[in-house]
C-alpha cells in the first residue's frame, strides 16, 4: 500500500479501503507520502490493519513535494524538491523492502500533536470532505476537456455545459492539478502553479480510476 497523507491521517478513501480489505500476503508493507509533517499516519495505518485482522510487515514515509490547496505555494514547493532528496528515500525503501526488512513507524509526541490539531479542526471527517468542494471555482479557461472528471478517484465531477462537483469529494485535489488549462481554483490559493508526479502518467491515473 503506497498513500499520501492528508491532514496527518490516513485519507478517507484510503481509510475505507483498509478497514474493508483482507490482506493476505507473505510480507504486506505501507508507505505514506507527505510534504511536511506526517503525524501519526503511519501509526494509524498500523492500527487500522490491526482492527482489520492483518498487519504490514513494514512501514516507511517518504517526504516528497506538499501538493495541498490552499496552504502551499506550489512554486515554491518545486524550488525546495530537490532539498527533499525523494529518490533517495525511496531507494533505501526498496532496498528494505527487497530485504524483506520488518520495520514499524511509531509516532512522536509532535506528530500526535499534528494529528490532533488537523481532527480538531474537522478534517477527514465526512462532513469536511462533502463540503470542500465549495472551495474550488471554475475560471474561463475551462475547455470542458473532461479531465477533472476522469482523474477523480470518486466520480464526483460532471463535466456538460459547465463543470459541477458533488458532495462525494475525497479532498485529493487530484482534479486542481491536472487541469490542462489550470482552470479550477481553491479559494485563497497563492498562484496558479500546479504539480502532478512527473513518474505517473495522466493516462495511468484516469485507467486506474476506471470512473467513467
Ligand atoms: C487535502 C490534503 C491534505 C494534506 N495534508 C498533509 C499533511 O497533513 N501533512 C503533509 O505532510 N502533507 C499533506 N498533504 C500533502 C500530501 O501528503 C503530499 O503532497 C503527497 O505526497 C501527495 O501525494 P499525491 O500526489 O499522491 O496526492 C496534503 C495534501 C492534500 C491534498
Ligand atoms: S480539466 Fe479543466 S479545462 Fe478540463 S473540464 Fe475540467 S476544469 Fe475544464
Ligand atoms: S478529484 Fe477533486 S472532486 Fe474528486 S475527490 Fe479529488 S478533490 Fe474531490
Amino acid at each position: 500500500m503506497v498513500f499520501p497523507t492528508y491532514g496527518c491521517m490516513v485519507p478517507g478513501i484510503v481509510r475505507r479501503f483498509l478497514e474493508g480489505v483482507k490482506l493476505e500476503a507473505e510480507y504486506i508493507f505501507a508507505i505514506a507520502t507527505y510534504g511536511m509533517g506526517k503525524g501519526k499516519v503511519t501509526q494509524m495505518a498500523e492500527a487500522i490493519a490491526q482492527s482489520s485482522g492483518y498487519h504490514f510487515d513494514y512501514v516507511n514515509a517518504v517526504l516528497m513535494l506538499d501538493n495541498c490547496q490552499p496552504q502551499f505555494d506550489i512554486a515554491r514547493e518545486k524550488e525546495k524538491l530537490p532539498e527533499k532528496k525523494v529518490d533517495e528515500q525511496i531507494e533505501k525503501i526498496i532496498a528494505d523492502i527487497r530485504t524483506r526488512k520488518h520495520q514499524s513507524l511509531p509516532a512522536s509526541f509532535m506528530d500526535g500533536f499534528g494529528t490532533w490539531i488537523c481532527q480538531f479542526l474537522g478534517m477527514g471527517k465526512e462532513a469536511y470532505e462533502q463540503k470542500f468542494p465549495k472551495n474550488y471555482s471554475i475560471d474561463g479557461s475551462c475547455i470542458r476537456c473532461g479531465t477533472c472528471a476522469k482523474v477523480c478517484p470518486m466520480g464526483n465531477i460532471t463535466v456538460e455545459d459547465t463543470v459541477r462537483f458533488s458532495t462525494h469529494c475525497t479532498t485529493c485535489q487530484a482534479c486542481i492539478h491536472a487541469c490542462p488549462k489550470h482552470a479550477i481554483h481553491f479559494k485563497g490559493e497563492r498562484n496558479t502553479e500546479r504539480w502532478r508526479n512527473p513518474d505517473v502518467t495522466l493516462n495511468e491515473i484516469i485507467t486506474a480510476n476506471c470512473q467513467l
